[in-house]
């Protein structure tokens, strides 16, 4: 988003994602003829790959995303899986054709025809289950209060949590309930990947471009004046605050944004998490 789009008011900025919605909805058919004229796998409409990202990047960001995790090793092909924040499955198509039939994925989301979309897609493959995250929040419609939701899962029993590109998108009283229940959802071996924009909070002076809104006293940064959620960083130090507070601890940490000096963020840092 440019300089003019960062100051634009809440109901301006509905309005233009409504009129961009409305034309990716228009071109759905013609990318679905076009994909399956190609030999190319199907992917979802349009207007869904847009919520989670650049569509024209949703394959290759997930892909991406599916090789640092075989680099890291956080996965076994018959793991037990939380897709925090799935949107419309990049991560479980990835993983779909190459995984186990031990393997159990469930997605979350509060995005609901994503969801719907993706219980639809993967009907017949019992190892996928993807559940509509109905708590309130700037990405859905839905009422509950945050404190009474909790990720879909048995406590304790999860191998591998992925939340990839959504602590980008969550203000710090989701933070710290999210943290909570990655903390809840863990097994006792097992790791979180999360990504987020972290910027170095150790220097009273230090200046992030990208997210050039945020309070005075708080290592809270955003990028469009009017909606925080559209894209978030904190300071390293205060996240990491979070993260031990939630009974969690950090044991990998790779920087793809951090410092948080370029004007626009192209990588998301990595924490791999693990209960403390
Ligand atoms: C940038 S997208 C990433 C989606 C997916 N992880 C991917 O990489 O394709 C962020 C996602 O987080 C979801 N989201 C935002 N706030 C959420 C919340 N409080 N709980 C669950 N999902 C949330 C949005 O609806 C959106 O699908």
């Amino acid at each position: 988003m440019g300089s003019l789009t960062s100051h634009l008011p809440a109901p301006a900025i509905e309005a233009l994602r409504g009129t961009r919605n409305a034309g990716l909805w228009a071109l759905s058919p013609l990318d679905a003829g076009l994909r399956r004229i190609q030999g190319r796998t199907a992917l979802p409409p349009l207007p869904l790959r847009r919520h989670a990202g650049r569509a024209s990047i949703f394959e290759a960001a997930a892909r991406q995303m599916s090789d640092a995790i075989d680099r890291l090793g956080l996965l076994a092909p018959n793991a037990n899986v939380l897709d925090a924040g799935c949107g419309a499955a990049a991560m479980a198509l990835q993983w779909q054709p190459r995984m186990g039939p031990g393997f159990h994925y469930t997605g979350f989301d509060v995005h609901e025809p994503s969801i719907n979309w993706c219980k639809k897609h993967f009907a017949k493959d019992p190892r996928f289950t993807f559940v509509y995250a109905d708590v309130s929040s700037a990405y859905g419609h839905a009422t509950t209060p945050l404190d009474a939701f909790t990720f879909p899962v048995e406590p304790g029993t999860v191998d591998f949590e992925l939340a990839k590109s959504l602590f980008t998108h969550l203000v710090p009283t989701e933070v710290e309930h999210y943290l909570a229940q990655t903390r809840r959802a863990l097994a006792p071996t097992g790791h979180a990947l999360l990504t987020a924009f972290l910027f170095d909070d150790s220097d009273p002076m230090f200046q992030t471009p990208a997210f050039p809104f945020g309070e005075p006293d708080r290592a809270v940064r955003w990028r469009l004046q009017a909606r925080p959620a559209a894209a978030i960083a904190y300071g390293r130090t205060f996240f990491t605050e979070l993260v031990e507070a939630a009974g969690l601890r950090i044991v990998t940490f790779e920087p793809g944004y951090w410092p948080g000096v370029v004007a626009v963020p192209l990588a998301q840092d990595y924490l791999i998490v693990t209960p403390a």
